[in-house]
């Protein structure tokens, strides 16, 4: 039986999602409802994506008995009170990263999914390209030997999008681009907390952060070390260093199709999209998505691959970086 999905909001990432989910047989996945904030989106989403229904409120997508897991595609300041609506209506949830804004709010969160007893997984989508599965694999196999060193960017001009300029939308790089190298550095450090963690960077005027350069100590003499940028392209690669050679993945580092170890260069291509996308790579969002069917079926309430003490993690982190650098959201005075 299909996984039936309920698409929470019709901006551009749920465009793409939903484009990802067609590259995946129509008996494994279905979007079956979508919901806006208004009924006119929903239904022009619905009518482009073959969507049979459409509601004019997140409210209604909670109530709709057809739909086994919502994908939450709205802006993050957001994400806290659609998490609640749909895991109190026993809903299962992808929530898109970063899973909400600070520590308090993910711990809201995960509370959540535990006590509705629900599977809840953030949308950090990287994590499961088959060049993600074929880094831990090499990595538990010690093919480059013990690892030292880590180094990975992710910087693009996009500071005419208010979504990453304005606080009250959520702005600040770290968030949207910053979180990809660090989950990174999580993944391959095996969810290690840091001994030590130094971010220095610059703001925009509106008080979010625009570009910052984060160094981590890790036990035994192990680093990472990564920029971000909402200002200029930056190479956009990555690389761990180990004992006995070395592992690249070549820009995207956030959504790869290839991967070089020791200098022998591997191509992962992706599917075609049935439609144009607004992000790079978008269909490789069919990887999280799977994921999530897979787990449904096992009957999990959280992936192995991207678990909740790793979402909790990652916003500890990020808390900590946004602290060093000066940023601070509304949502952080409540
Ligand atoms: N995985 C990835 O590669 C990736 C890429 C880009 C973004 N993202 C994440 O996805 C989320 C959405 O990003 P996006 O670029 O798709 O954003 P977007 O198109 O600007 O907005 C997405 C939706 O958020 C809701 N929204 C927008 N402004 C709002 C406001 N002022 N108040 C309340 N709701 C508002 C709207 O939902 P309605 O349709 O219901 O009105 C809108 O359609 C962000 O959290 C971002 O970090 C992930």
């Amino acid at each position: 039986m299909a996984t039936r999905w309920g698409i929470c909001s019709t901006g551009k990432i749920s465009h793409d999602f939903t484009v990802a989910l067609k590259t995946l047989p129509a008996e494994d996945h279905q979007a079956v409802a979508v919901a806006a904030r208004k009924l006119e989106d929903a239904q022009e989403f619905s009518r482009k994506h073959n969507i049979s229904k459409a509601y004019g409120s997140y409210e209604e997508l909670a109530r709709d008995p057809d739909v086994d897991v919502v994908y939450i595609g709205n802006i993050h300041p957001h994400h806290l009170k659609a998490c609640l609506l749909f895991m109190n209506a026993k809903k299962n949830v992808l929530c898109e990263k970063p899973l909400a804004m600070n520590t308090k709010e993910v711990k809201e969160i995960l509370d959540s999914a535990k006590r509705n007893q629900v599977f809840l997984m953030e949308a950090v989508w990287t994590r499961f390209f088959p060049v993600s599965e074929e880094v831990r694999k090499l990595l538990a196999q010690r093919e480059i030997g013990e690892v030292k060193m880590i180094r990975s960017e992710f910087g693009i001009p996009l500071l005419h999008r208010p979504r990453l300029v304005e606080k009250e939308l959520g702005g600040g790089a770290l968030l949207s681009l910053g979180m990809y190298c660090l989950q990174f550095v999580c993944m391959v450090y095996n969810g290690e907390r840091p001994e030590s963690i130094q971010a220095t960077g610059v703001c925009l005027d509106t008080g979010v952060d625009e570009t910052v350069i984060v160094t981590l100590k890790f036990s035994e003499k192990r680093m990472a070390v990564f920029t971000y940028s909402s200002s200029m392209k930056l190479p956009n690669d990555a690389i761990i260093v180990g004992t006995k050679g070395t592992i690249q993945i070549p820009s995207w580092m956030w959504c790869p199709t290839s991967l070089i170890v020791n200098g022998k260069e591997t191509q992962y291509p992706l599917p075609e999209p049935c439609l144009p996308l607004n992000f790079h790579n978008g269909t490789g969002m069919r990887y999280e998505a799977e994921e999530v069917r897979q787990c449904l079926l096992k009957g999990l309430k959280e992936s192995p691959v991207m678990s909740h003490s790793d979402s909790l993690l990652l916003i500890e982190l990020e808390d900590e970086i946004r602290r060093q650098v000066g940023v601070v959201y509304s949502q952080d005075c409540l």
